[in-house]
């Protein structure tokens, strides 16, 4: 006898040999007893919850010699034949390879024609998300006038991507992901009937791994069947199933972080050869990322998550090379992938196609992209300055010297150029010339206004500060709102004060990246650069904080919002002027291509070719 495959074996062929799915076992019974049939039904639900299954018994109960019954005698040629999937009254479409209008054309030709063996002709209609709104029009006719003698069966992954007008034409039934408890005992079932010698904590992992999936619990029990009679422990399951090894996701991030398309491909290549199981390798990435998500995002990230010892320096210095909004977009396109590679099936397009994508792809959200926009800025800013003057020093030179320096002297300013605008993501090049635009800031001459001035000011304003650090990232200014005081020192360095059970707040604000995002806020409504400095708070009662001008006293958490210094609060125009070229309309990248002055246009070039090919908003 030839080999049949456990899903097609174990497949349910009654009503009552499906698993969980009551109400819509119920539901389907009745309507048959009571014949109140209708002709077209939807069946929403996760891969692998017996949708198809129960397509095929629903078209059973319609077609029985014995019927219309509720219970199919699975014996006559109707049952067998529509068992077996060789009935031509019951039409088995994948919408996934046959969605387009052509082939909805030819299916509404067909319709007409009477069935001929069976009573009802049953469409069953798979993954009927994917049919093309064009072609969904032509299928809605077919769903609006139905022949007396069709039944349509659709199923789908995707609810929400049905066309509505579809979906308000059928009824509706919901599919549950299976509980794990009835996984374990469907494992068991088979398990002893197949002659599998398999232990309770084995079935615990096969049925956490099937996710609700009961086509993936059994595609995972047939696999460790094939491999021999001998007792199937975790052991076993962690290796011949390929559960990751914590290296090879370490290894595989990493390509990610460094963008590295060569050793991707080695990668893609060398698990594809291993014959690891790819829809395990991507859940278990999935939870690698949230590790370093977790990481990223909270105090106490080991509160939440559960990383072993050895591995949590990794994980913390591999989330420190990410920023949140990446992991956040690797998320987002592996969890894309795991509702695509099914079990078993062919998922190593999906898989290369996802890497690829990942590796490709850099985040420019709109906080991003302003931040960005401001560095490009003052980077150009800092070009045009120098070009300004090489080109004085040039005309110096060729008034008075020969012409040899205008040579040398343009030789350094491409050399700038070329290093400004290379495409290294996150490269020390990026970080120094930020770093080296602070520096410079902190040593521009200032307007002859005292840091007390300023302090007075920003107390009254404070308010618009945090609203500016919001507007430019949301996740930074709730890290930033656990500053409770601040001060500036000796003219030109602000210092903001924080608990010291704020470690994690302060170590994130002091990045050079977070630091400037409120340089550049500060900037934008004192009108001073100023460097900034995120310390602790100096004691509990009183903070007093020795400078090398003078001493100041500040009362400890004096909260700093404007209703609070409404007294203190004077009128703007006798201060600080904000500048007046600061960029108040965040600019988006389409409509910076719009507006085709060059220097825009520079600007958004110089983005395409540092942030990556790809832009993913
Ligand atoms: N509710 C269930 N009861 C019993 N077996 C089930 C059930 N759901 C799934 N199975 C098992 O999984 C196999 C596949 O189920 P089926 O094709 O009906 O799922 P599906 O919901 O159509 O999945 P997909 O969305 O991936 O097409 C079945 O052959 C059977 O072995
Ligand atoms: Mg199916
Ligand atoms: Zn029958």
């Amino acid at each position: 006898m030839s080999y049949i495959s456990f899903y097609r074996k174990w497949r349910p062929q009654s009503f009552s040999e499906i698993i969980g799915q009551e109400h819509v076992v119920q539901t389907l019974r009745n309507s048959v007893l009571k014949n109140r049939i209708s002709h077209s039904y939807i069946f929403c639900g996760p891969r692998g919850t017996g949708k198809t299954s129960m397509a095929r018994i629903f078209a059973k109960a319609l077609n029985c010699v014995n019927g219309p019954t509720s219970d199919p005698c699975n014996k006559c040629n109707n049952c067998t034949s529509i068992s077996a999937g060789t009935n031509v009254d019951v039409i088995e479409i994948d919408a996934a390879s046959n969605r387009g209008i052509d082939d909805i054309r030819d299916l509404r030709e067909k319709v007409k024609y009477l069935p001929v063996i069976l009573r009802k002709k049953v469409y069953i209609i798979d993954e009927a998300h994917q049919i093309t709104s064009a072609a969904s029009n032509a299928f809605l006719k077919v769903l609006e006038e139905p022949p007396e003698h069709v039944v349509f069966i659709m199923a789908t992954t995707e609810p929400h991507e049905v066309i509505p007008t579809i979906m308000s034409r059928c009824q509706r039934f919901d599919f549950e992901p299976l509980k794990l408890d009835k996984i374990k005992a469907r494992l068991s079932d088979i398990a002893s009937s197949e002659g599998i010698n398999i232990n309770e904590s084995a079935i615990n992992l096969i049925a956490k791994y099937a996710d609700g999936s009961l086509r993936d619990a059994d595609g995972i029990l047939e696999q460790l069947s094939s491999f021999g009679d001998s007792k199937i422990t975790v052991d076993n399951i962690t290796s011949l199933l390929g559960i990751i090894d914590q290296e090879m996701l370490f290894e595989f991030t990493n390509i990610l972080i460094e963008k590295n398309t060569n050793q991707g491909l080695l990668f893609i290549k060398r698990l594809m050869e291993s014959g690891l199981n790819l829809k395990i390798f991507v859940t278990e990435l999935l939870e690698h990322l949230y590790n370093l998500y977790v990481i990223k995002s909270y105090e106490n990230p080991l509160d939440i998550i559960d990383v072993n010892e050895d591995a949590k320096g990794k994980y913390f210095n591999q989330s420190s090379l990410f920023n949140i909004d990446e992991i956040e977009m690797y998320l987002d396109i592996f969890s894309e992938l795991l509702k695509q590679v099914k079990w078993g099936e062919g998922a190593k397009t999906f898989f290369k196609t996802a890497v690829i994508k990942a590796i490709n792809s850099s985040v420019i959200n709109e906080t991003n992209i302003n931040s960005r926009f401001k560095k490009i800025d003052s980077e150009l800013n800092e070009l045009k300055q120098m070009l300004k003057e090489s080109t004085n020093v040039n005309n110096e030179c060729l008034k008075e010297k020969d012409a040899g320096m205008l040579i040398t002297n343009n030789k350094d300013l491409q050399q700038k150029t070329v290093k400004n605008s290379g495409t290294g993501r996150k490269s020390s090049i990026e970080k120094e010339s930020s770093e080296a635009s602070r520096d410079n800031l902190a040593l521009q001459p200032e307007k002859a206004i005292n840091a007390e001035e300023i302090e007075k000011f920003l107390r009254s304003n404070y308010d618009k500060l945090t609203a500016l650090v919001k507007k430019k990232s949301i996740s930074l200014e709730a890290v930033f709102k656990e500053a409770t005081d601040f001060n500036i020192k000796g003219n030109n360095t602000i210092y903001f004060y924080l608990s010291e059970k704020k470690k994690f707040h302060k170590d994130h604000l002091n990045k050079v990246k977070n630091a400037t995002v409120i340089q550049e806020s500060l900037k934008e409504i004192t009108g001073r650069n100023m460097k900034v400095v995120f310390d602790f708070e100096e004691d509990n009662n009183n903070t007093e904080i020795k400078d090398n001008d003078n001493i100041i006293t500040e009362k400890k958490n004096a909260k700093m919002h404007a209703d609070n210094f409404e007294e203190e609060a004077t009128s703007n125009d006798d201060i600080i002027e904000p500048e007046k070229n600061t960029v108040k309309e965040q600019k988006k990248p389409n409509e910076v291509k719009g507006n085709k002055t060059s220097a825009e246009n520079d600007i958004y070039d110089y983005i395409e070719t540092k942030f990556g090919k790809k832009i993913i908003k």
